[in-house]
C-alpha cells in the first residue's frame, strides 16, 4: 500500500515560518517549455519541516502552494485567421499546467465569471470530498470556491482538472475547461529526461470558427447523444498539427492526457517503437515496448518517445482507426486514420541515447484476498445498474478503511471508460485475462460486451463520490453513480 496517512496532517510549523514568495515559473531546468501551455505561475507559502517520510528517495520539504484559476470567457484563435468564443481558465486553451510535488499542501482559489455555474474536479487525485469539484458543490456564476488538498507520497504522475457541474460538462469542457496537472516525486528515475505535456482535444467549428454546436433533435445531436461528441479538428494543446522537436538518438518523455469528451485514441508513431511508462497514477514498475496505445477518455499515458529517427527527417503522431461503436450510430469516417502533430527532427548529429532504467518503482499489489465485498457495476447505454444518477440518492455505500472488489460490466455494443472519483485502482482482469503488470488507475476503458475486474481500497476521505462513464454525454445523460464512503 502507498502509505496515504503520512501527510493527512496540516503541515507541522505552517503557521510559525509562514513567508510568502512567489515564484514565476516552477519549471524544472531540465522541461522542455512543456510545449503544453504555459506553467502556471504558483505563490508557494514556505516550506516548512520536512516530515519522517517512508523510505522513498530524499526527503523534500513540504510546501504549502496558492494557485488562483479565473473561468471565463475568453475569444482566442484556435483556427488559422479566425476567433473562436471559448471558456478558459486563465484566458488559456488547455489552462495553465499545474506542476506540483508529491506532500505539497495546495490551495486553489477558483473565481467563476463563466455566465453559469461550474466547479473544478481534480481528476484522479485522492482529496477530501468538498475538494473533489463535484457535481455536489457547484460554484455559481461569479462565486469562488477553495479547494484545499495535500498530495500524497506516491501519487506523482499525470492529471488533469476540469468543471463537472451536472448535466452540463460536455458543454463546459467542449467550450475549453481543462488542464494538465502534474504530480513530481523527489525520486523520479526519469527525471532527467526532458518532457512535454500533450493534452488530446477534438471539436467542431462553423465556417466563422464558432464552436459548432448541433441544433436540438438534429441528426448531428442526436449522433453525438449516443456516441459521444466528436469533432473533426485534432487538437493538441489546443493547436492543430503543432511540430514536436527532437534531436536523432535523443529520449523524451511524454505525458498524453486524453482530454476529447468521447474521441477514443489508438496512438502511434510509425517508424517508432514506443516505451509505455506510465499510465493514470504515474509509472509502471517496469517499461513495456510497445508499437501503439489505446487511451479512452480521460485516460493519461507516460511514453518514452526514442528519437530513432535521421537527423533532419519528419514523423507523424497518429490516432489509429479504433472501432468504440455500434454499428447504427458508427461514423462514415471511422476508420479514418488522423494525424495529431509532427515529429521533426533537428539536422544535428545523432546523440548517444541516455541509459534508461529498467526498473521504474515498487507498486504495492491490493491484495485481493483482503477484499470484503465484491461488486457488479453494469454499464448499460446511459445507465449504471439500471439507472439514472439520481444526486439525492445513494447507490454504493463502502466502509472506510474497505478494500474491494468491482466487476464493471459493460452490457452493450459500445465502449464505455469507467471512472471512479478520489480513490485510485489496479486492475485485476479484463474479460477474463489477467492484468500483466500492475498500475494505478483511475479510468479503465471497458470494450463492448467485456467485464473488467478491479481492486480498489478507500483507505480515507469519507463523502460522497462519482462514478461514471468518462463519455462526456454520457455522464451528462446520467451514466453516473454515487458511492458514499462512510465511517
Ligand atoms: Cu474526469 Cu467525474 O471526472
Ligand atoms: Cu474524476
Ligand atoms: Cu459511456
Amino acid at each position: 500500500m502507498r502509505d496515504l496517512r503520512l501527510f493527512s496532517a496540516p503541515p507541522r510549523d505552517a503557521s510559525s515560518a509562514q513567508v510568502r514568495t512567489r515564484v514565476s515559473r516552477l519549471l524544472e531546468p531540465h522541461a522542455l517549455a512543456l510545449c503544453a501551455a504555459a506553467v502556471l505561475s504558483l505563490g508557494i507559502v514556505a516550506a516548512t519541516v520536512a516530515p519522517a517520510r517512508a523510505a522513498r528517495g530524499p526527503a523534500t520539504p513540504l510546501r504549502t502552494v496558492e494557485i488562483t484559476i479565473t473561468a471565463a470567457p475568453a475569444r482566442l484563435t484556435i483556427l488559422p485567421g479566425l476567433a473562436t468564443d471559448v471558456y478558459a481558465y486563465d484566458g488559456r486553451v488547455p489552462g495553465p499546467t499545474i506542476e506540483l510535488r508529491e506532500g505539497d499542501s495546495v490551495i486553489v482559489h477558483f473565481r467563476n465569471e463563466l455566465p453559469e455555474a461550474s466547479t473544478i474536479h481534480w481528476h484522479g487525485i485522492h482529496l477530501p470530498f468538498v475538494a473533489d469539484g463535484s457535481p455536489f458543490h457547484p460554484v455559481a456564476p461569479g462565486g469562488t470556491h477553495d479547494y484545499v488538498f495535500t498530495l500524497q507520497p506516491g501519487s506523482a504522475g499525470t492529471y488533469w482538472y476540469h468543471p463537472h457541474p451536472h448535466p452540463v460538462t460536455t458543454h463546459q469542457v467542449v467550450k475549453g475547461l481543462f488542464g494538465a496537472l502534474i504530480v513530481r516525486a523527489p525520486d523520479d528515475p526519469l527525471s532527467d529526461i526532458p518532457e512535454r505535456v500533450l493534452v488530446l482535444s477534438d471539436n467542431r467549428f462553423t465556417s466563422g470558427g464558432a464552436i459548432d454546436f448541433p441544433a436540438s433533435g438534429s441528426l448531428q445531436a442526436t449522433m453525438d447523444a449516443e456516441n459521444g461528441r466528436e469533432g473533426d479538428v485534432m487538437l493538441v494543446n489546443g493547436q492543430v498539427m503543432p511540430v514536436l522537436p527532437i534531436r536523432a538518438g535523443e529520449v523524451q518523455r511524454w505525458r498524453i492526457i486524453n482530454a476529447s469528451a468521447a474521441r477514443v485514441y489508438r496512438l502511434a508513431i510509425p517508424g517508432h517503437r514506443l516505451l509505455h511508462v506510465g499510465d493514470d497514477g504515474g509509472l509502471f514498475e517496469d517499461p513495456v515496448e510497445v508499437d501503439e496505445i489505446v487511451l479512452a477518455n480521460a485516460e493519461r499515458v507516460e511514453l518514452l518517445v526514442r528519437g530513432t529517427g535521421a537527423p533532419g527527417s519528419r514523423a507523424l503522431l497518429q490516432s489509429l482507426p479504433y472501432d468504440r461503436y455500434i454499428p447504427q450510430t458508427r461514423p462514415a469516417d471511422w476508420n479514418r486514420t488522423r494525424d495529431l502533430a509532427v515529429l521533426e527532427y533537428s539536422t544535428e548529429p545523432p546523440r548517444t541515447a541516455p541509459a534508461l532504467p529498467a526498473r521504474l518503482r515498487e507498486i504495492p499489489a491490493l491484495d485481493p484476498t483482503t477484499a470484503r465485498e465484491t461488486r457488479v457495476v453494469a454499464m448499460s447505454q446511459g445507465m449504471i445498474n439500471g439507472r439514472h444518477m439520481d444526486m439525492h440518492r445513494v447507490d454504493l455505500q463502502v466502509k472506510l478503511g474497505a478494500t474491494e472488489i468491482w466487476q464493471i460490466e459493460n452490457l452493450v455494443g459500445m465502449d464505455h471508460p469507467f471512472h471512479l472519483h478520489g480513490f485510485q485502482f489496479q486492475v485485476l482482469e479484463r474479460d477474463g485475462v489477467p492484468e500483466p503488470f500492475r498500475s494505478w488507475k483511475d479510468v479503465v476503458n471497458v470494450p463492448k460486451h467485456q467485464t473488467v475486474r478491479l481492486i480498489v481500497r478507500f483507505d480515507d476521505f469519507p463523502g460522497k463520490w462519482m462514478f461514471h462513464c468518462h463519455i462526456l454525454d454520457h455522464e451528462d445523460q446520467g451514466m453516473m453513480g454515487v458511492l458514499e464512503v462512510t465511517p
